[in-house]
């Protein structure tokens, strides 16, 4: 049943939600997840608050554009200074953000070394004062995005459970893996359970969904609501296929020829976005593969992909593979 999510001061009338992407999860890819999915809301890529504060506004349109298509949208930012965190958090309120994350969970060395990140949960202190100034420079329902730690769930889990509701973070979405599983090793929903048992606070689900079966499994954790993560990548329609197979119905999935019109469309607008055709062809290979999820070629059509500079070139190689 599609439920409601109060995370809060907003009410949003699905509980199915978009995550964050690096190098993907900017306004093309949410304009096409807005045209075939009504999700509760979606997320930007991770920003830094020193970037954010620091870089020329031209030069961050990647990060901050918000398409008029668009919903409720989360602006996810890094930091490990509580000062730039603030400013970093009235700017995006500025900008139109309806909800504000900080990344607790990314497991990347260049952002764990300063301090930011999944480094931030063993840092307890930090965390407090981090998401204290997150909440007194805005009026959005602010959260922290983290990743679990097995093994020593009892005290450290626990004690970052404890850190987020004391500083008043609005809610919680974990990710069920160490930062050191990357994205490969199964999610633990006992893990996310966990969690949900220790906080008043309404947590959200993330890993693994990718059909109803696992939605449901993420749902058992007793989790308010659910973040799709690859998943949505190269099907936008996910989440309201997710919705139609909830209420018993059938969801008829899109043809070839949709899905590459789809996949030209989100290339298409990334390079208006970034006004670099190179560019923007050249970080369509990080999602192409996506988009050919079910396609028998796909690993020859994503090293077809890898070989592809411009657009001409990259209609012809998805009218070879896709196509013909
Ligand atoms: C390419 C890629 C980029 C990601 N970028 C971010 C990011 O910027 N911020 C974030 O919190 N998580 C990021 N993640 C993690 C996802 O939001 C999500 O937590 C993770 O993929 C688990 O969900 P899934 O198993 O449904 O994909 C990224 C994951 C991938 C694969």
């Amino acid at each position: 049943m599609i439920k409601p999510l109060i995370l809060g001061n907003k009410t949003f009338p699905t509980h199915l939600v978009q995550g964050p992407l690096a190098g993907i999860s900017c306004a093309p890819f949410r304009r096409l997840i807005w045209r075939y999915s009504q999700p509760a809301y979606t997320c930007t890529e991770m920003l830094s608050s020193k970037t954010l504060i620091h870089k020329p506004l031209a030069a961050q349109q990647r990060f901050i554009k918000k398409d008029p298509a668009e919903g409720p949208l989360c602006f996810q930012l890094s930091a490990n200074n509580p000062e730039e965190l603030a400013e970093a958090t009235r700017r995006v309120t500025d900008y139109g953000a309806d909800l504000i994350d900080l990344n607790c969970g990314c497991p990347v060395k260049k952002i764990r070394s300063k301090g930011a990140g999944s480094s931030l949960l063993t840092k307890p202190t930090e965390l407090y004062r981090l998401i204290l100034a997150m909440k007194q420079n805005t009026h959005c329902p602010v959260s922290i995005k983290i990743r679990v730690e097995g093994g020593s769930r009892d005290t450290f889990n626990a004690e970052v459970a404890r850190v987020i509701q004391e500083a008043g973070a609005d809610f919680v979405v974990v990710h069920g893996r160490h930062w050191t599983e990357h994205y490969e090793t199964p999610c633990h929903h006992d893990e996310i359970q966990f969690f949900v048992e220790q906080l008043k606070i309404p947590v959200i689900g993330n890993g693994d969904i990718s059909c109803l079966a696992s939605f449901n499994k993420m749902l058992a954790t007793g989790c308010a609501g659910v973040m799709i993560g690859r998943a949505g990548v190269g099907q936008p329609w996910l989440i309201n296929k997710l919705m139609t197979e909830m209420q018993g119905e059938v969801f008829s999935p899109p043809s070839w020829e949709e899905i590459n019109e789809v996949f030209l469309e989100h290339v298409q607008e990334l390079i208006e976005l970034l006004g670099n055709e190179k560019f923007a062809v050249l970080q369509a290979r990080t999602f192409a593969k996506y988009y050919a999820r079910g396609l028998p070629a796909r690993l020859d059509f994503s090293a077809a992909v890898n070989q592809v500079e411009d657009m001409v070139t990259l209609r012809k190689v998805c009218r070879d593979y896709w196509l013909s």
